[in-house]
C-alpha cells in the first residue's frame, strides 16, 4: 500500500476560480468543514481572463434593463440550447451577487452619480457589465480570495485531483498529489465540488494557461456522470495573433464594446456582411447607423462589431480565408479612430500594457492585429440547475466545467455571473448534502490502483515524452474539430485520438516525482484525451449549425437538433456513449419573452 496523507472534510471543492471560491465560502458559511484544493497557485485561474466584465441586470445605465431581458439575450446568444432553469437562476440572481461582491470589497468602476457602471458586450440588449477597466475577472478572485481566507477554509495549492474515489454509487472523496514533491494526498468527503474550469490545453490557440486540461470534466466522466454539449466551443473573435510567443492571448471584448471596430486588410468594416437573420433586426446594417449607435444608443440599432462571439469569430475566420486578412493571419480591430489616448488608457489599461510589451503595438495610435483563440466551452457536467448536483451522488459541479447555463455560445461577461451565481448554489446543494449523510469509508484498493498507475510512466523502458503527444493532440482538435467541421475532419479526428490514447498509454517520463512537469502532463493527458473525444464525437453527431458548433456539410440550425443535447457518458462496457436526449421544456410563461 502506497503511503499517503489523509484530510477528512465535510465538502472539498476542486478548482479556486471564481466558482470553487464562491461554492467553498457557501460551503463554509453553512457550517461545512471546507477544503478548497487547487492544481495552481491561489489567484491564478482563467476567471481573470473574463476581462472586461461581470454581466447582470442592475439597470444602472439603462433603467429598461431587468432580468427578463438579460434571460432572453442569454437564450439567444445560446441558440435556444440552454438550459432555460439556469439562465433564468442566472439573469435573476446575477444583480444580488454582483453587489455581494461589493459588499465584500470589489472596487468597480462608478457612473458620475457614484453607481456601479456598466458597459456594453456582444448580444447584451443594454450595456450591462459592470467592470474594473479591463480588470474585473482579477478583481473578482481578488475578492472573493480574501473572504475565503477570513472564513478559515483550508486550501491546499499546488495539489493536483487525478482521480475521484466512490463508496458505492457515491462520490466519497478524491486522490491527488503534491505537485512540488510528488506525494499522494487522499481527501475523504460528504461532498465533492468540481469547479475546475475548462479544456482549452486541448486546442493548439488558446487564451487558457496550462492548468485547462479538462480535470473536471474527464474526473465526473469516469465517475459515471453525464457530459452535454460537448461539441459547443468558443473561439473568442479577438486573441492576439502576433508574435507566436503570444499567440491566443486574450484582446478583452471590451476594446470593441468602449468603441473598438473590426476591419479587414482592404480597411473595409467586414462585420456588416455577416449579420444573421436571428439578429437583423436590432443591428445597424450601415456603417453611418452603426456609427451613430456609438453618439446615441437609444435611438439605433447596435453595431455588427457587437454580434454575439460565435457570429464575429466565423466572420474573422472567412475573411481571413478569403485573403482580406491582416499580415500574421488576423484582422485589425482600431479602437484609436474613435476614441482619445486618455480614455483608452484609463478604460483598457491592460490592453494598453499587453500590446506595448508584448508585441511593441501603441493601441492609442495603430491597430492590433486579432484572430480566434479558444477562449470557453459551454459543454460540460450535466447539472440539476438549482442544486449544482450532477448525476452522480455526492458530486456537485459550478462553473465552465458545468454544462447547460449557455448553451450553444456564451455571452461574453456571462461567466463571471455564471460562476458566482452558481458557484454559490454548488457550495449550498454540497452542504445540504453532506448533513444528510454520514462519514464515507475511503476503500484503500481504489487508492492504491490510481497511485500505481500514475506511478507507471516512470516504470517503462520504452514509450515516448508528453510533449509530442500533447502537441499532436492540440494540432488534431484545431485543425479537424476547431471552428469549422465536417464529418470526414471529425471522424479523422477520432482516428487521431485514438492513436493518441495508445501512445498515451505508452508515455514514459525520466526522473523523479519532485516537482516533475513532464510526469505532471503524463497524468494529464488522461483528461484532455477524453475531453477531445467527447467533443468529435458530439461534434460529429450534431447534425447542424448551432454557436460555437459549425458544420461546413450541415451549415443551418435544424429546428429538430435543436431541442435536444448530445449526452456523453461512460459506457458500461468502459467505450465512450455518445447520444441525445430532449431539453427540458420551457415554461410558457418564459416561451412568451420569446414571442413577444
Ligand atoms: O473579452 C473578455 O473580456 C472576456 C470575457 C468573458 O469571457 O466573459
Amino acid at each position: 500500500m502506497p503511503e499517503y496523507e489523509r484530510h477528512d472534510y465535510d465538502v472539498i471543492v476542486i478548482g479556486a476560480g471564481g466558482a470553487g471560491l464562491r461554492a467553498a465560502i457557501e460551503a463554509s458559511a453553512r457550517g461545512c468543514r471546507t477544503a478548497l484544493v487547487c492544481k495552481s497557485l491561489l489567484g491564478k485561474a482563467h476567471t481573470v481572463m473574463a476581462e472586461g466584465g461581470i454581466a447582470a441586470a442592475l439597470g444602472n445605465v439603462w433603467p429598461q434593463d431587468n432580468w427578463e431581458v438579460h434571460f432572453r439575450d442569454t437564450m439567444r446568444g445560446g441558440k435556444m440550447l440552454n438550459n432555460w432553469r439556469m439562465a433564468q437562476l442566472h439573469a435573476q440572481e446575477a444583480p444580488e451577487r454582483v453587489r455581494e461582491l461589493e459588499e465584500w470589497g470589489a472596487l468597480f468602476d462608478r457612473t458620475n452619480d457614484g453607481r456601479i457602471l456598466q458597459r456594453d458586450f456582444g448580444g447584451h440588449r443594454y450595456a450591462r457589465l459592470a467592470h474594473v477597466g479591463d480588470r474585473t475577472g482579477l478583481e473578482l478572485i481578488r475578492t472573493l480570495q480574501q473572504h475565503a481566507v477570513h472564513k478559515g477554509i483550508d486550501v491546499f495549492m499546488e495539489c493536483t485531483v487525478t482521480r475521484l474515489l466512490k463508496d458505492g454509487d457515491r462520490v466519497s472523496g478524491a486522490v491527488a498529489y503534491w505537485r512540488e514533491s510528488g506525494n499522494l494526498v487522499v481527501f475523504a468527503a460528504k461532498a465533492v465540488v468540481l469547479a475546475t474550469g475548462g479544456v482549452g490545453k486541448a486546442f493548439a490557440v488558446t487564451s487558457n494557461s496550462w492548468e485547462y486540461t479538462g480535470d473536471g470534466h474527464a474526473l465526473a466522466y469516469e465517475a459515471g456522470a453525464e457530459l452535454i454539449d460537448m461539441e459547443c466551443v468558443q473561439f473568442h473573435p479577438t486573441g492576439m495573433v502576433w508574435p507566436p510567443s503570444v499567440r491566443g492571448i486574450l484582446v478583452t471584448e471590451g476594446v470593441r464594446g468602449d468603441g473598438g471596430t473590426l476591419r479587414n486588410s482592404d480597411g473595409e468594416r467586414f462585420m456588416f456582411d455577416y449579420i444573421p437573420d436571428f439578429f437583423r433586426a436590432e443591428t445597424a446594417d450601415t456603417v453611418a447607423e452603426a456609427d451613430a449607435w456609438y453618439e446615441d444608443k437609444e435611438n439605433n440599432r447596435r453595431t455588427p462589431d457587437l454580434l454575439p462571439r460565435d457570429e464575429v469569430a466565423r466572420a474573422i475566420n472567412a475573411e481571413v480565408k478569403a485573403g482580406r486578412g491582416s499580415p500574421h493571419g488576423g484582422v485589425f480591430l482600431d479602437i484609436a479612430a474613435r476614441r482619445p489616448a486618455e480614455y483608452i488608457r484609463r478604460r483598457l489599461p491592460s490592453m494598453y500594457h499587453q500590446f506595448k510589451q508584448l508585441a511593441d503595438v501603441d493601441i492609442t495610435a495603430q491597430s492590433m492585429e486579432v484572430g480566434p483563440t479558444m477562449h470557453y466551452i459551454m459543454g460540460g457536467v450535466r447539472v440539476d440547475a438549482d442544486t449544482a448536483a450532477t448525476t452522480v451522488p455526492g458530486l456537485f459541479a459550478a462553473g465552465e466545467c458545468a454544462g447547460g447555463m449557455h448553451g450553444a455560445n456564451r455571452l461574453g461577461g456571462n461567466s463571471l455571473s455564471d460562476l458566482v451565481v452558481f458557484g454559490r448554489r454548488a457550495g449550498m446543494g454540497a452542504a445540504a448534502d453532506a448533513a444528510a449523510v454520514d462519514a464515507p469509508a475511503v476503500d484503500d484498493a481504489q487508492v492504491e490502483a490510481v497511485a500505481a498507475e500514475m506511478n507507471a510512466p516512470f516504470a517503462r523502458e520504452d514509450g515516448e515524452g508528453p510533449y509530442d503527444i500533447q502537441r499532436d493532440l492540440q494540432e488534431t482538435m484545431h485543425t479537424l474539430a476547431g471552428i469549422i467541421r465536417t464529418e470526414a475532419e471529425l471522424l479523422e479526428a477520432r482516428e487521431r485520438i485514438a492513436a493518441l490514447r495508445e501512445r498515451a498509454a505508452r508515455v514514459r517520463v525520466h526522473g523523479h516525482r519532485q516537482y516533475n512537469p513532464g510526469w505532471h502532463l503524463a497524468l494529464d493527458l488522461p483528461a484532455l484525451l477524453t475531453v477531445s473525444e467527447a467533443t468529435a464525437r458530439a461534434a460529429n453527431l450534431r447534425r447542424e449549425s448551432r454557436g460555437g458548433h459549425t458544420r461546413d456539410d450541415y451549415p443551418d440550425p435544424d429546428d429538430g437538433w435543436g431541442g435536444r443535447n448530445v449526452v456523453v457518458r461512460r459506457g458500461a462496457d468502459g467505450a465512450m456513449d455518445v447520444s441525445t436526449a430532449p431539453l427540458p421544456e420551457m415554461p410558457a410563461e418564459l416561451r412568451r419573452l420569446f414571442e413577444e
